[in-house]
């Protein structure tokens, strides 16, 4: 389950252990929760050496922390410096309630955290709140409504990306064609992808089916595998013979298409 290229010598020392056993407990005892209960709900992490209070929001799916961000966030502290992520250019989609662009700031990355515009307030009060004068890059929060304005909010032309960072953004939700899009259009020939996805066996066809998608634009592996948590976090590069979306956007679409169809046939 490690990145075996980066690792050789932290895969040696874990063997015997199973990565589930030995990493699982040591991600989950990084959320605490606050000791009084206050009127404002908050939920507390540790990570990078520093404690990071989250203030929830009113929407559904950014409203908390979901577990594959405690991965990403704990892969990033674990493994940062080897990727050299200080000064490294990071652009987040769906960050939610903010976690990981935090953690990646307080790193020392470059970094943006996007979400839809109802979202970037308390994304931008959360990001605020724990980065202020403890970051070598003062963070950006900015709106990124997948597939929409692509061009107009990232431009090509001055686009420079060393990491996409995405945490449980593939769930049961009508914008996975748009998702794809925009890792395509984020994703230059150097940039790194680091998806970390949450499996539901209700979603069994929709992940398959957009993992079958995913990487017919991009090679990827897999860094973790944590069966206990249905996590998986992948890391992913733009394919060499460079096939862009424009050429396989027909053939994703009409099987997107079949997919809604039979949605709304049952
Ligand atoms: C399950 S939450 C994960 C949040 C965060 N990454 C985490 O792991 O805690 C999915 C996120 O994707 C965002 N999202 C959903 N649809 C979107 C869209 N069409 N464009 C941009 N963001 C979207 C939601 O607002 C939400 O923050």
């Amino acid at each position: 389950c490690f990145w075996f290229g980066y690792f050789d010598l932290e895969l040696s020392l874990l063997q015997s252990f199973s990565c589930d056993d030995f990493i699982v407990p040591n991600i989950l005892e990084r959320r605490y929760v606050p000791p009084l209960l206050k009127n404002v709900a908050w939920e507390g992490f540790r990570f990078a050496g520093h404690e990071i209070k989250i203030v929830e929001s009113t929407d559904l799916y950014g409203a908390t922390v979901w577990p594959s961000a405690l991965v990403l966030c704990y892969f990033l502290e674990i493994h940062g410096r080897q990727l050299s992520i200080e000064h490294k250019t990071i652009i987040e989609i769906g960050a939610g309630t903010g976690l990981v662009s935090i953690v990646a700031s307080l790193i020392g990355a470059q970094v943006t955290a996007t979400d839809l515009t109802e979202l970037v307030g308390n994304l931008q009060y959360n990001v605020h709140r724990n980065t202020k004068d403890k970051c070598k890059h003062i963070p950006q929060v900015k709106v990124l409504n997948w597939g929409t304005d692509l061009e107009e909010t990232f431009p090509k032309s001055s686009l420079h990306c060393d990491y996409i960072l995405a945490a449980d953004v593939v769930y049961n939700h009508p914008f996975l064609m748009e998702l794809l899009v925009t890792f395509d259009h984020l994703c230059q020939e150097r940039t790194t992808i680091l998806w970390a996805m949450r499996f539901r066996e209700e979603n069994t066809d929709i992940e398959n089916e957009f993992i079958a998608n995913f990487q017919k634009l991009f090679n990827m592996e897999v860094v973790y595998d944590f069966p206990s948590l249905d996590i998986k976090l992948y890391k992913a590069t733009r394919k060499c013979n460079g096939q862009s979306l424009e050429f396989t956007k027909p053939i994703i679409l009409a099987s997107y298409r079949i997919q809604c169809f039979n949605l709304l046939a049952h």
